[in-house]
């Protein structure tokens, strides 16, 4: 970057004394400094593309999401597009990425489906298999929206696990996990309701 600088200062050096050069009459003058403003431009793109980004910051809600055949990936867009209309940033990735993600400022909301026979989607299956790195969200907020059917014995027993072991942790239910029989639009608007985004 410190050499892009110092071209860039470079050229407007050259360019101011080109500008005063006695020697060359005006068509020469101007076709170097066009050429030099052009060289100029090129660089400030350049520098640009190459420019690192910033720490990117925690966003106030990480959405982890852990589906088998898409809702709960789905339900995860819409909440964040809903949190984002309410000002709230939101990161969303699937419950498995959990250990790898920035914590949030103010909540985790993991929306989970249970699939088997109440068994972890393929997204979720590994999720607490990291290095004790749940220890990160004691005190921390967060909710779950548990996905899954009551024709089955174990109703929503996925999201209900994954609620008792951030528990387990340290970290505190924002309120009791909603659990949607399937993807009851009237349990879905009280999660959203519940999250002040409704
Ligand atoms: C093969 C299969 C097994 C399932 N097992 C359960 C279960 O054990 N408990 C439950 O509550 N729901 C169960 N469900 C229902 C799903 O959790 C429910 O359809 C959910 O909305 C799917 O969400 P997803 O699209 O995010 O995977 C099962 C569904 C399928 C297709």
């Amino acid at each position: 970057m410190l050499w892009l600088n110092a071209m860039m200062a470079a050229l407007m050096a050259a360019i101011l004394v080109v500008v005063n050069l006695d020697a060359f009459d005006v068509g020469r003058k101007a076709v170097a400094i066009t050429a030099m403003a052009g060289y100029c431009v090129i660089l400030l793109r350049y520098r640009r593309q190459i420019r690192p980004a910033g720490p990117a910051g925690p966003s106030d809600y990480l959405i982890v999401y852990a589906t088998e055949t898409g809702t709960a990936r789905q339900l995860a867009k819409i909440t964040a597009r809903k949190l984002s209309g309410k000002g709230a940033s939101a990161t969303i990735t699937e419950l498995n990425r959990l250990a790898e993600a920035a914590i949030p400022g103010k909540a985790l909301l993991v929306i989970a489906s249970t699939t088997g026979n109440g068994d972890s989607p393929r997204t979720g299956d590994g999720w607490a298999n990291g290095d004790g790195f749940l220890t990160a969200y004691r005190n921390k907020d967060f909710a779950v929206l548990a996905l899954g059917d009551r024709d089955y014995p174990c109703f929503c027993a996925f999201g209900i696990d994954v609620a008792a072991r951030l528990g387990s942790a340290g970290a505190r239910p924002l309120f009791d996990p909603v659990l949607v029989n399937r993807a009851d639009p009237a349990s879905v608007s009280y999660w959203f309701r519940q999250l002040g985004v409704d």
